[in-house]
């Protein structure tokens, strides 16, 4: 702790700081600035002293090696916290070290591989609703197929029933979040109409929970959330082993349906729209994927390196999730600087990934980066094995799930469902791009601007004679 100098300070305007540089293009400043004064920087936000945090060994000490030391803070609770309350995603602590460990088992190998299945037969009746050589939006495709499996794992065969509030709320918050929209920017306290419709969407959604945990503790829950079938049902027990109250469990089925859908959607978006722009990579995955000779299982997918790295590789250049934010709670060092407790620390996976230091070439979709050859000639996904996947790239270069004790509880069921999506879909059709340069907008996720085309031209090679060519 012996750092007495500050973090490089460029200025801003007195009071605004500098507000006018982040809403008109937020990703840009972050790379402008990281790249001219950089691996701690400060900037101000309305007079709150914020620090944007991009070197990987000072990201590695807030999230892993000092975690304890630092917090969410204010700044996601004033944004999310009408919305996710008291459930994993906000809770500090105590409180959310409980709910962790509580939670986790939901997230274990087994039983992410169980939604497989989901992930698969959606994957395969979103294919086939496409006509050949359709223009697709794989963006609102994403968007739909995304829901579908996350609200078949949060809620299992209870989904059918409750289907439209939960794509109802779901959408509502999507929209909440909307930056091209200006009423995303007034408070939730509002009255407006859009204001109101989002609290009566939220509310609907909150009481049919409530009313799905009424009925599974009538119907006697497993008292291992281990054990359950959903996540309703992990929640479920998980409240009735008294580690979560009745409010933070309805607060963290909405955390899941919040955390999980506009995430995988986007990084399924992006890994489509790349695939698309890059046909012999696409090819190569091709190949892979339907040597498995029928739609692939979670335990085939280490056998696909070509289709992992593609995945990686799309969520290295467009991370769904930008940015997130830490407070210290004492002074700390990093970077070699002294910095204050209680302000904002920036971290950017955005800017960290597209860093020339750590990636060659780092603007362009390059998914044999990820690959290696070992010894015997096979071909590897590098992060599968020990040895580098790239040179010496430090290890937070790398952190679309974040890091350390509080990484995405929802990663391994992420890239899983991405890497299952992409195989079922490619299997069926070969895509071509229609979009050609994508605008982005540094929502609370990083989402395209308009509408994200593709072609979709259908394969004539014969399935697996057992597999459904048309559920639609
Ligand atoms: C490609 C998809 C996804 C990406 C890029 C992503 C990214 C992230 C990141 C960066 C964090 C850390 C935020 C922080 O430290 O402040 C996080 C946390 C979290 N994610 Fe994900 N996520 C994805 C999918 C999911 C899914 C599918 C779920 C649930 C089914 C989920 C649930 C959560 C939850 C509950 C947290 C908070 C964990 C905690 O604080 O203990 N995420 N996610």
């Amino acid at each position: 702790m012996g750092d007495t100098t500050r973090p490089p300070d460029p200025g801003g305007l007195p009071v605004l700081g500098n507000v006018h540089e982040i809403a008109s293009d937020a990703l840009g400043f972050y790379e402008q600035r990281s790249a001219e004064h950089g691996g701690v920087v400060r900037y101000d936000v309305f007079g709150t002293e914020s620090y944007l945090v991009t070197d990987p060994e000072a990201i590695g000490q807030i999230l892993v090696e000092e975690h304890d030391r630092f917090v969410k803070g204010e700044m996601p609770r004033e944004r999310l916290g009408g919305l996710l309350g008291d459930g994993l995603f906000l809770a500090e602590g105590e409180a959310w070290r409980e709910q962790r460990t509580a939670i986790r088992s939901a997230f274990f190998r087994e039983r992410v591989a169980a939604y497989g299945d989901a992930m698969v037969d959606r994957a395969r009746e979103t294919a086939n609703s496409w006509e050949d050589g359709a223009v697709v939006d794989v963006h609102a495709a994403s968007t739909e197929y995304a829901f579908a499996v996350l609200a078949e794992s949060l809620l299992g065969s209870d989904i059918e029933r409750e289907r439209e509030t939960v794509r109802a709320a779901s959408a509502a918050i999507t929209d909440r979040f909307d930056t091209r929209r200006l009423t995303s920017f007034l408070p939730e306290w509002l009255p407006t109409p859009a204001n109101r419709r989002y609290r009566r969407r939220l509310d609907a959604l909150r009481e049919t929970i409530r009313g799905l945990v009424a009925e599974r503790r009538a119907a006697d829950p497993p008292a291992d959330p281990g054990a359950a079938d959903d996540l309703l049902g992990t929640l479920v027990a998980a409240a009735e082993m008294g580690a979560l109250d009745d409010g933070e469990l309805v607060d963290n089925a909405v955390t899941f349906l919040f955390a999980g859908h506009e995430t995988s959607a986007l990084g399924l978006t992006y890994a489509l729209y790349c695939l698309a722009d890059t046909p012999e990579f696409q090819a190569r995955v091709h190949a892979e994927v339907a040597a498995l000779g029928s739609d692939p299982t979670p335990a085939d997918l280490r056998e696909c390196p070509a289709l992992t790295a593609a995945v990686d590789e799309a969520l290295r250049l467009y991370p769904p999730v930008h940015s997130f934010f830490r407070e210290p709670t004492e002074p700390v060092s990093l970077g070699g600087y002294r910095v204050p407790a209680d302000v904002v620390l920036t971290l950017s996976p955005w800017t960290v990934h597209r860093d020339g230091r750590w990636w060659d070439d780092p603007e362009t979709y390059r998914p044999e980066r990820w690959l290696r050859e070992t010894d015997a000639g096979e071909t590897v996904h590098g992060d599968d094995r020990p040895g580098p996947a790239v040179g010496e790239r430090p290890e937070h270069a790398f952190f679309p799930f974040g890091g350390g004790p509080r990484h995405c509880i929802g990663m391994r069921f992420a890239r899983q469902e991405l890497r299952l999506a992409v195989a079922t879909l490619l299997r069926r059709v070969r895509l071509e791009p229609v979009t050609t340069e994508l605008s982005l907008q540094a929502s609370v996720n990083t989402r395209p601007e308009g509408p994200v085309r593709v072609r979709a031209l259908t394969r004539d090679e014969p399935l697996d004679p057992d597999e459904p060519s048309d559920t639609s």
